[in-house]
């Protein structure tokens, strides 16, 4: 078959790695792609939310499937757009419909979800500007920290987290006041939990679902997490704290109830959800949602996926999810992120990338890379990301830790204590 991945980072070089291998393909393109998913298919230079670019392409090169790697696409509704048209409708998109999508695109949805499935989470309210004074009295009632969220999708900005009451109401005055634009008009105000952090992974067919590997991200740019937040500097899987009890938790309380709570609602959901859990004393608690995968996760998680991932997405598109097999690699597997200097603040692109192919125990995905005149070139924040598996977090991390040194390009950061709180 012939299938279209749409995307252009390191989730998306680690996802056409994992599909390319599948004896299923006959043909992967990935639209926009980057330097590094040429090596597993064919780049096109199209972009991830251009639906009618998309579609020409896809009626004229006969793509059998669509698997999209960000959120974006499928908030703008790719999904109800093949489904709308009677030349792409029975292609199959790996992703919820935009009514699925609202769970990631709407942190305000997303509370009332869980409440409505009785799905734990932080105790929380939401204000607009019409209800300012209301939320600054709901402040008070809290206790510091404050976390305030943008309702909309802010390009992973629209958390803020306050030490002081001061700086929550001064806050909640400026994200209502349009400091996120419309993405901010609603303001979901909540409890904070204090716990270590995991992502969950499940492919569902609407019906059924597989849960894949959990793992671990570090988002922050300083050793010992501190400093900035980026959009991901590596990751571990498995999770230690992640034993069969506490996923056997999450399981009941999470999955199998946000699974059904879609159906109950009749939200067409046929693709990923990214549970994004924090262990508060040893139970479960729901962060957010995503309706992707997660980055830099994807790149430790499709390691550890030892079946074919495009019979699983198969199963997910007919809807016989629940007669597939996911069989997991026990060996532990992480990513290290080599990131621009200046990142996540001002960074520059276009420094040439060497010493990719003197990397041999490790798996090198691209993020933020491209290709001119016969040179990969930096291109994003998040540059390449080196994936590796080890017996131990330890040796993976080690072997992960050498093909850092061993890439090169000016300016180039990354972590040296991933999994170092594990
Ligand atoms: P989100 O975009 O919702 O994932 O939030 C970004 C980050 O903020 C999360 O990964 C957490 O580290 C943190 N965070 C969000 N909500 C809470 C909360 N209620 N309590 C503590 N930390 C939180
Ligand atoms: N690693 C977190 C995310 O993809 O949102």
């Amino acid at each position: 078959m012939k299938i279209l991945l749409l995307g252009s980072g390191g989730r998306e070089h680690a996802l056409a790695w994992k599909i390319a291998q599948s004896e299923k393909v006959e043909k992967l393109y990935i639209a926009p792609g980057n330097a590094g998913t040429m090596s597993v298919g064919e780049n096109i230079a199209m972009k991830a939310d251009d639906f009618e670019a998309i579609k020409t392409f896809v009626i004229s090169h006969q793509v059998n499937m669509v698997v999209v790697g960000p959120e974006d696409p499928l908030v703008k509704g790719i999904y109800d757009f093949f489904h709308a048209n009677a030349k792409l409708c029975d292609i199959p998109v790996i992703g919820p419909s935009k009514a699925g999508a609202i769970l990631e695109g709407s942190k305000d949805f997303a509370k009332q979800f869980m409440m409505r499935h009785n799905i734990p989470t932080a105790r929380y309210k939401s204000f607009t500007g019409d209800t300012l004074d209301e939320g600054l009295r709901f402040l008070e009632t809290l206790e510091a920290p404050y976390v305030l969220k943008a309702d909309g999708l802010c390009a992973g900005k629209g958390v803020l987290i306050l030490p002081t009451l001061a700086e929550a109401k001064a806050e909640l005055r400026e994200m209502l006041g349009g400091m996120f634009g419309n993405a901010s008009a609603t303001v979901v105000i909540e409890e904070f939990l204090s716990g270590i952090e995991c992502s969950v992974f499940v492919l569902t067919d609407g019906k059924d679902y597989k849960i894949l590997p959990e793992a671990k991200d570090y988002k922050r740019i300083g050793e010992g997490d501190k400093g900035l937040n980026t959009g991901g500097m590596g990751s571990v899987s498995p999770v230690p704290f992640a034993t069969k009890e506490w996923m056997k938790k999450v399981e009941d309380r999470i999955i199998r109830p946000t699974v059904e709570g879609l159906a109950a609602e009749k939200i067409d959901y046929k693709g990923f959800i990214f549970f994004g859990l924090i262990n508060v004393k040893g139970e479960p608690m729901v962060i957010e949602y995503n309706v992707r995968m997660g980055d830099p996760e994807t790149e430790s998680v499709m390691l550890r996926i030892k079946s074919d991932l495009v019979d699983l997405l198969e199963g997910v598109a007919q809807g016989n999810l629940k007669d597939k097999v996911l069989d997991i690699d026990q060996r532990t597997a992480v990513c290290v992120m080599l990131v621009s200097g200046g990142y996540p603040e001002a960074y520059h692109k276009g420094y040439a990338i060497e010493g990719i192919e003197r990397v041999q125990n490790s798996i090198v995905f691209h993020a933020g890379t491209t290709w001119k005149d016969g040179q990969t070139l930096t291109n994003g924040g998040r540059v390449i990301a080196v994936s590796s598996y080890g017996k131990t977090k330890e040796e993976a991390l080690t072997q992960s830790f050498i093909g850092a040194n061993l890439i090169d390009f000016q300016d180039k950061y990354f972590r040296k204590d991933i999994g170092f709180d594990l």
